[in-house]
Order: C-alpha cells, then sequence, then structure tokens
C-alpha cells in the first residue's frame, strides 16, 4: 500500500491525475493537499467523494505547520507536486504570487519531505518526491528543433521562471542531499476539468455563448498539445520506474498554430452543435508581453526508457474535449462564478 501527497489535486491536471490513480489502482492511498485556489475545484473530484482511499486536505503547500504534521500523521512514500499559479496572462499581471506559491511552496515541500525522509543512514526506502514542470523552463523554439532534456533553461514569463526556479531548487536537493527526485517537463495538456481561463477550454466556452474568442497577435504562435490523461500516465510511470535524478519531458507530438486551434474547435461546434457559431467570432487582439513562438518536445527519452508514447491524436483528443465541456456545462457555470467573472470582464472588457 503506497501513499502518496498529491498536492493541487483539485486543479486541472491534478485531479485528473487523482481520478487516473484511484481508478487504476485499488492498493493506493492518495493525500490530496490544495489550497482552492480559483483554479481548484472539489467539483472535479466527485467521482471519489466517498472513496476510503482519497483523503483531501485544503491547505497552502506554503504551510510548514501543516505540511509537516501530513507527514508525521501519513507514511508517505512519494510527494507529487502539482499545485501552483499556471497561468501565464495572470504571471505577467501579479508576479508575486507565482514566486510564492511555485517557487518557495517546492522549497517548503522539498524541506519537509527532507526532514520526514532523511536518516543518518541514507534515505528512507523507496521514497520519492515528483515535481510537475513545464516545457515552457526552456523558452521558445525557432521554426525547427526541438525542446531535449539537456536544452538549457531560459524561461521568459514570470510563470515559467517561477517553474524554472522551482525546478533548480529540485535539482539542489538531488545534488546537495541526494535525496530522491524526479521531474517531467511537459507540454500544454488539454482535457476534461481544464480551467475556462486557457486557450482551448476558453474557446469552447465562448463559442457556446456567442462571445469573442480572442487571439493574440498574428495567432501563429505553435504549441504542442498533450491529451491530459496520456500525462497522467507519463507520470504514474515516472514515479514508479523513471530514474532517479532525472528529467523527462512528455509531449504530444501535436503541434499547431493557435488560429489552427480556433477554427478547429469552430468548424467542429458549428458543424455539430450550434451552426450560427462561425468563424466571425475570431477577434485578433494585443499581443501577449513576451509571447514565446512555439514549444515543441520530442519526448525520446521517456519513450526509450519507460516505453510512453501519446496515445491520443489531437483529432481525437479534442472531440472527446469539447464533448466534456458540452456535457458538463454546468461544471463551467459553477466554476466561472466566483472571482473569475470579474477577472474575465476586466481582462476583455466583457
Ligand atoms: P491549475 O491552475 O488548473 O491547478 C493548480 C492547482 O493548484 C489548483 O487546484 C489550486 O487550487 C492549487 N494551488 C495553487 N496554489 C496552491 C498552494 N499555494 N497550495 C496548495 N494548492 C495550491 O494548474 P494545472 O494546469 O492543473 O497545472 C498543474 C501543474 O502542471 C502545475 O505545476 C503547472 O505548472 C504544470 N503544467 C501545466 C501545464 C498545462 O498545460 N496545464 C503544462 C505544463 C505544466
Ligand atoms: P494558454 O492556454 O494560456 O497556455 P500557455 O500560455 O501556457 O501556452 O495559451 C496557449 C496559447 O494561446 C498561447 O500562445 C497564448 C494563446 N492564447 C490566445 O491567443 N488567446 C487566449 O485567449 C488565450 C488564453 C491564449
Amino acid at each position: 500500500m503506497k501513499t502518496y501527497l498529491v498536492t493541487g489535486g483539485a486543479g486541472f491536471i491534478g485531479s485528473n491525475f487523482v481520478l487516473y490513480m484511484l481508478k487504476k489502482y485499488t492498493d493506493i492511498t492518495i493525500i490530496n493537499l490544495d489550497k482552492l485556489t480559483y483554479a481548484g475545484n472539489l467539483e472535479n473530484l466527485k467521482e471519489v467523494q466517498g472513496n476510503p482511499n482519497h483523503i483531501f486536505v485544503q491547505g497552502d503547500i506554503c504551510d510548514k505547520d501543516l505540511v509537516t504534521t501530513l507527514f508525521e500523521k501519513y507514511d508517505i512514500d512519494y510527494v507529487v507536486n502539482f499545485a501552483a499559479e499556471s497561468h501565464v496572462d495572470r504571471s505577467i499581471k501579479e508576479p508575486e504570487i507565482f514566486a510564492q506559491t511555485n517557487v518557495l511552496g517546492t522549497v517548503n515541500l522539498l524541506n519537509c519531505a527532507k526532514n520526514a525522509w532523511e536518516r543518518e543512514s541514507g534515505w528512507k526506502e523507496g521514497v520519492r518526491y515528483h515535481q510537475v514542470s513545464t516545457d515552457e523552463v526552456y523558452g521558445s523554439l525557432g521554426e525547427t528543433g526541438y525542446f531535449m532534456e539537456t536544452t538549457p533553461l531560459d524561461p521568459h514569463s514570470p510563470y515559467s521562471s517561477s517553474k524554472a526556479g522551482a525546478d533548480f531548487m529540485v535539482k539542489a536537493y538531488s545534488d546537495t542531499y541526494n535525496m530522491p527526485v524526479t521531474i517531467t517537463r511537459c507540454s500544454n495538456n488539454y482535457g476534461p476539468y481544464h480551467f475556462p481561463e486557457k486557450l482551448i477550454p476558453l474557446l469552447i466556452n465562448n463559442c457556446l455563448n456567442h462571445k469573442d474568442l480572442p487571439v493574440y497577435g498574428d495567432g501563429l504562435n505553435i504549441r504542442d498539445w498533450l491529451y491530459v490523461e496520456d500525462h497522467c500516465k507519463a507520470i504514474d510511470m515516472v514515479i514508479r520506474n523513471g530514474r532517479i535524478g532525472e528529467v523527462y519531458n512528455v509531449g504530444g507530438h501535436n503541434e499547431r498554430t493557435n488560429i489552427q486551434i480556433v477554427k478547429t474547435v469552430i468548424a467542429y461546434i458549428h458543424d455539430n452543435v450550434d451552426n450560427t457559431v462561425t468563424e466571425d467570432l475570431i477577434k485578433y487582439v494585443e499581443d501577449r508581453k513576451g509571447h514565446d513562438r512555439r514549444y515543441g518536445i520530442a519526448p525520446d527519452k521517456i519513450k526509450e526508457d519507460l516505453g510512453w508514447y501519446p496515445e491520443t491524436t489531437f483529432e481525437v483528443g479534442i472531440i472527446k474535449t469539447i464533448q466534456w465541456y458540452l456535457d458538463n456545462r454546468q461544471w463551467i457555470e459553477n466554476v466561472t462564478s466566483g472571482d473569475y467573472k470579474h477577472y474575465y470582464a476586466k481582462m476583455y472588457n466583457n
């Protein structure tokens, strides 16, 4: 019976991970620590409500007393750190909370894990700290080439810089204290429970509500889209069998320009849901400051070491995703009814 401390498990990827793991394994316990910011929603975890193998704790990863208590109370084998402020646009407006949660929160988790796991003779058997990072730490690509694990870190936004800072602290705990750690750096995820401030769910939500679809700059920035379940599978494989101290890049082999994504979403909704939704909704707006041009991952290492590959093609994943949002309109309504409404109104004046 392995015990996981999963942080940020009420957010987009974290909740998908919790659901994936509890469906796959009946012999694990997950302690799910989440602050429930605007991006965290208990509704994402409805499927595991009442499951004795899932224990939800509302709290902050920066809270030393709380995290120490969790290590004392539960015999934690693995920490999987998803908790973060994750939206680039927000980081441009309010960088401080990104440094606080993403860097200092990570350091607090590392430190509490070290206090609980380190022995005079070495480290407790079988334990591991896993950091969920992003390909954005590598910066931006030109028209060719891919991010490799050996690519030097060159982050640009306050978000990606805070994630790079966290990665360096994880590396420091490995290099200095020999702490057993792994890091995954993934490309842009999409799928169910994605908060509708990020591109794909925002487009779906706005199409359904006949709102403008804001496209930053020329719409030709490229992202490499990864279906969230494929990402969860990769993390599970890395925690179980990834080599200690290593970084694994996880990518979907699904590079698309933003405008291609916009047109794909419009076309599906037009053909299957509402034929009044057309490309007239597209609105080119001012570019994001410091907007990274292209992200792209060659996930060769994780394929060779662990046999992982992205199973879900973009054509299949995007339909599954749009369909999920159509079937869960109340979820969108619920998660956007709080602070987000004001934020959205301020951003887009509507
Ligand atoms: P998200 O914003 O949807 O969820 C973040 C979760 O963390 C929320 O539930 C929030 O309540 C929680 N949280 C925030 N601050 C906290 C704190 N101080 N203490 C405890 N909990 C806190 O983010 P996501 O998209 O699910 O991303 C999860 C992780 O994956 C992040 O670390 C992010 O950097 C990384 N990542 C995401 C993507 C992506 O495409 N979404 C891509 C690469 C990497
Ligand atoms: P986003 O989903 O915010 O992810 P990230 O910035 O982490 O890659 O944005 C994906 C791409 O879509 C990025 O190039 C910015 C662009 N974008 C828009 O054009 N319009 C939007 O309204 C949003 C949210 C993003």
